[in-house]
């Protein structure tokens, strides 16, 4: 078979996948999948606020810079996650923005004016605002008594307000006219009462932007699946659908999927599991409109998701929802993947 980037690529789609410069470095058989697999990669880790920008006004490049390198000379593009976010703080950011409204500006005008002139020849994609809706009642990790509104309560919101994603939007844009612009966000794939609500919150936010003339021209739908939630392909379709027609595009980001725990049956069985709703999946965002999807990792061996406590599951047969198992064998999932593309 081709490379999941040369079936996707032929069909006038792109498949990526999540990689850490660390793990590229370090692991000669995995940079190997990735070179031959992926066609976009995006960095785990080395791109976030808390990697570039430790301290206040000392940036830290070089583990970004060593993807890029590696990129450059796979000839692979490289999509940016993520210049706005409540996550990967350096301890310093959340004080500064809590000291007003004008050094919560400045910190974020600096940390773009650096990211954005730095990466601009390289990156021409970025996540600029990562999760701003709030958890609707239900979910798996609801936000705290309080919340109320669509907008989760995160340091930017206190420090700018609900128009902090507008500033962080045209911020971008005024420091370069062609970048494409994502919002990315995750839980709003499922059939369920909480993923439909937090659906129903990020239509009504992407429609206030476009209202506003905010300059946004994608939406990231991170599709973390889990097994244990029912999946409607007719609900997806028209959720992308509904985003298409406001006139932006849609990427799957970071696709993996998270299975019960205990697992239960054999891992064939599961793979097989995983895969059927993988299939639907992917098939769903594609018929909605989405061109582009990565998983958030490509092996099950280096999954953010055996460092998750919430949902750390043994080594050995234990599966992580991605296309390739430990040994770095293609599982179910990667023909499932396969056929999506294929429109099979
Ligand atoms: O903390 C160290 C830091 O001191 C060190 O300099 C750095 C060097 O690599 O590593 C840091 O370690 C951990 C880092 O991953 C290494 O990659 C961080 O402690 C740890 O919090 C971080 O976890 C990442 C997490 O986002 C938070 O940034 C996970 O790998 C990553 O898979 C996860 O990805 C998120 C997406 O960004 C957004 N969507 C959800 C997804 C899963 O949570």
């Amino acid at each position: 078979d081709l490379p999941l980037a040369e079936i996707a690529q032929g069909r006038g789609f792109t498949y990526g996948c999540a990689v850490t410069a660390r793990l590229l470095a370090e692991e000669p058989e995995l940079a190997a999948l990735v070179a031959r697999e992926a066609g976009l990669i995006v960095p785990e880790y080395e791109a976030k606020f808390a990697a570039l920008q430790p301290e206040e006004g000392r940036f830290d490049t070089e583990p970004l810079d060593a993807l890029l390198r590696w990129a450059q000379h796979f000839r692979k593009s490289v999509r940016g996650h993520a210049l706005v976010w409540h996550n990967a703080m350096p301890d310093w950011l959340p004080i500064a923005l809590a000291e007003g409204r004008s050094r919560a500006q400045g910190v974020m005008e600096a940390h773009f004016d650096r990211v954005l002139s730095h990466t601009r020849d390289r990156i021409r994609d970025w996540d600029v605002v990562n999760e701003p809706i709030a958890n609707p009642p239900g979910s798996d990790v609801p936000e705290p008594a309080g919340n109320s509104g669509d907008l989760r309560d995160t340091p930017w919101l206190r420090a700018l307000g609900p128009d902090y994603i507008a500033i962080a939007f045209r911020a971008a844009r005024q420091r370069d006219a062609t970048l494409r612009l994502t919002l990315n966000d995750y839980g709003v794939e499922a059939d369920s009462p909480p993923a439909e609500e937090k659906r129903r919150r990020l239509l009504r936010l992407l429609r206030d932007l476009r209202a506003r003339n905010v300059p946004l021209d994608a939406v990231g739908i991170q599709a973390h699946l889990q097994m244990r939630e029912a999946f409607n392909p007719a609900i997806f379709i028209a959720f992308v659908r509904d985003i298409r027609a406001l006139g932006l595009q849609v990427l799957i980001t970071e696709l993996d999927v998270r299975e019960v725990r205990p697992p239960v049956g054999d891992f064939p069985a599961r793979d097989a599991a995983v895969a059927l709703r993988v299939h639907a999946f992917a098939s769903a965002a594609f018929e909605g409109g989405a061109r582009t999807l990565l998983t958030w990792g490509i092996s099950d061996r280096w999954s953010w998701l055996f460092n998750d406590q919430a949902v750390a599951l043994g080594p050995g047969d234990v599966h992580r929802g991605l296309p390739f198992d430990w040994e770095l064998n293609r599982k179910q999932m990667w023909r499932a993947l396969a056929r999506a593309f294929l429109g099979q």
